[in-house]
């Protein structure tokens, strides 16, 4: 099982597009065991976007992501990393395919709404930014019988 941080963005919350994007997540099977609203501090958008630092629309990004509160989720599944990155689609609202949640929900390219981890490495690090001890549950779900095949001993 594998655990991945997103974050809906400030326009996803403003827009009033939490709970569809959610439900995308739950429909699809994953399991979601962390969530919390919050306004992301200055440092904290720095420190999850190091990497970006360098880059042109560095300073922008961290005002967007602290401009407003954004809903953190830890997201579970098997291959939950690669799979939500697909629900998400492309970066750019503009270029992301109909289906993907930036495709469907948004034209801009800045403002598109949701956060994914994009590597395992990258989940982990994310993850403590974002979750105390404790803020990720485990739990089973009733129905996990029906979402994953484990005839085989190990779910598929
Ligand atoms: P994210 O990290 O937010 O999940 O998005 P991503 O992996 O798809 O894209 P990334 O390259 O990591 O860029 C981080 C965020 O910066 C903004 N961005 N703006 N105007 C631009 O050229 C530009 N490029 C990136 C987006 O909000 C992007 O999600
Ligand atoms: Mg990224």
């Amino acid at each position: 099982m594998e655990t991945t941080l997103i974050i809906l963005k400030p326009d996803a919350v403003q827009r009033g597009l939490m709970g569809r994007i959610i439900t995308r997540f739950e429909e699809k099977g994953l399991q979601i065991v962390g969530a919390k609203l919050m306004k992301i501090s200055p440092e904290l958008a720095a420190t999850h976007y190091e990497a970006h630092k360098a880059r042109p629309f560095y300073p922008g990004l961290v005002r967007f992501m602290t401009s407003s509160p954004v809903l953190v989720m830890a997201v579970r599944g098997i291959g939950a990393i690669t799979i939500a990155r697909s629900m998400m689609g492309a970066t750019f609202g503009s270029k992301a395919a109909g289906g993907t949640i930036r495709g469907d929900f948004g034209v801009s390219n800045s403002f598109n709404l949701i956060h994914g981890s994009d590597s395992p490495e990258a989940a982990e690090r994310e993850l403590k930014l974002f979750f105390r001890d404790g803020e990720v549950l485990d739990f089973k779900r009733d129905g996990e019988t029906w979402i994953y095949d484990s005839s085989s001993g190990k779910p598929e």
